[in-house]
């Protein structure tokens, strides 16, 4: 074996690829702020604590841990689905795309689609201190060429937004359907529409005919998740969207924006919500098609190297604080017994955690016999969070983490 065909070999073996293997690496709902535009405001940090939950005033760490990560893994492709940015911030979207380039000329290739945070966005703003200010957001032309590098528009066709596909191989193509719409001055909903079929028509018709397997990748949910989580986040028109993928064999796509590490079935083919970055336990996943054609998809947290010494543990502290403090006045109010208030805000918080991880099991005992969980039903049985928790549990138990196709 001549010497750079060995050097390469054992490259392709210390990143942990196997010869023929192709690996997608996907992360989604980055969020990330420009440091610029929140360092050292007490304003925004206050702001954080009334939140989701995002880490974003660690944007700059989270994104340098990403970067560490892809180079870690090396995988064929690093696909973003979606909520690149805090708010649709200009300077984030620009400083986002130099860090992703260095990324793409070390030879890592990376591709990115918006989310609902991302374009025309009406809530882009800076923070000095006690103040804040309005920030420019992007155009989708803007957007379009900020991210050149990272996308291909200019493939997708006329009318179906920021669509484009990549032919990674001659064995694996990614499309990405960009179905968010402009609503009110911010992107809030995701729309299949007829001008998405008919691209998608044509890319899934070369595929087949080129004898390569398609990934999808859209922000917007493709399959029901959950009950609770129909209303935003699945995409209007997702049946037909589902119905051209099945008619063409596509086993999986791959979506972001509840925030919540969740795998979603419907016959042969699967919708893989990869649950955000910017928030505890900062979750992305690894797409696998072996030679053999299995298809694998397995959600990863990053190691713990590439973040500062302590983070994982701080991380799912604030984590745990935000659901905590966002039930207290609620169960406070209703003049519950402080030593029940405990147990139900340990309880909610422990069952959060389990949701945004992926680990929540329905199938589990531990959860309805929790004392925790019959003080909640015991003094909130009608509340919309005994509700969400209930319909939650009903859920089959099948494994959100990984997925075999
Ligand atoms: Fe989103």
């Amino acid at each position: 074996m001549k010497r750079t065909a060995l050097l390469v070999l054992l490259c392709l073996l210390c990143a942990g690829a196997a010869l023929g293997e192709h690996r997608v690496m996907v992360a989604s709902d980055l969020h990330y702020l420009a440091p610029e535009l929140y360092e050292g405001s007490e304003l925004f940090i206050r702001t954080l604590c009334t939140g989701d939950g995002k880490l974003t005033q660690y944007s700059g760490e989270l994104l340098d841990a990403l970067l560490a990560q892809a180079r870690a893994v090396r995988p064929d492709a690093l696909v973003l689905t979606g909520d690149l940015t805090f708010n649709g911030e200009r300077v984030s979207h620009i400083r986002l795309a130099e860090k992703l380039n260095t990324l793409r000329l070390e030879g890592i290739p990376v591709y990115v689609i918006p989310g609902n945070h991302d374009i025309e966005s009406n809530a882009a703003r800076a923070f000095h201190g006690s103040q804040w200010s309005w920030t420019d957001a992007v155009t989708a032309e803007e957007f379009a060429a900020i991210y050149a590098e990272l996308m291909r528009p200019a493939e997708g066709g006329a009318g179906a937004n920021l669509s484009y596909h990549v032919p990674l191989s001659s064995e694996l193509w990614l499309a990405m359907p960009d179905v968010t719409v402009w609503h009110g001055g911010a992107q809030v909903y995701g729309v299949y529409m007829a001008d998405h079929d008919a691209w998608l028509e044509q890319v899934l018709s070369a595929a087949d005919a080129a004898g390569a397997e398609v990934l999808t990748f859209t922000h917007h949910n493709l399959i029901p998740h959950t009950r609770f989580s129909q209303d935003t986040y699945l995409m209007f028109g997702h049946e037909d969207m589902l119905r051209r993928l099945q008619a063409h064999g596509v086993r999986l796509n791959l979506s972001g924006h509840m925030h919540i590490q969740h795998i979603a079935r419907d016959g042969g083919t699967a919708d893989a919500a990869t649950g955000a970055w910017s928030v505890w336990p900062h979750r992305f996943a690894l797409v696998t098609l072996a030679d053999d054609g299995t298809l694998t998809y397995e959600a990863r947290t990053p190691d713990e190297a590439f973040l500062p010494e302590g983070f994982a543990a701080m991380s799912e502290e604030w984590f745990t604080s935000i659901t905590v403090e966002k039930n207290r006045p609620m169960l406070a109010d209703r003049g519950i017994p402080e030593a029940d208030q405990e147990a139900m805000l340990a309880f909610s918080a422990r069952f959060n955690r389990a949701c945004f991880s992926g680990t929540f099991r329905s199938g589990d005992p531990g959860w309805r016999e929790d004392a925790g969980w019959l003080l909640w039903q015991k003094y909130l049985g009608e509340s919309a969070s005994v509700l969400y928790m209930n319909q939650v549990m009903e859920e089959s138990p099948e494994d959100n983490l990984r997925l075999v196709q």
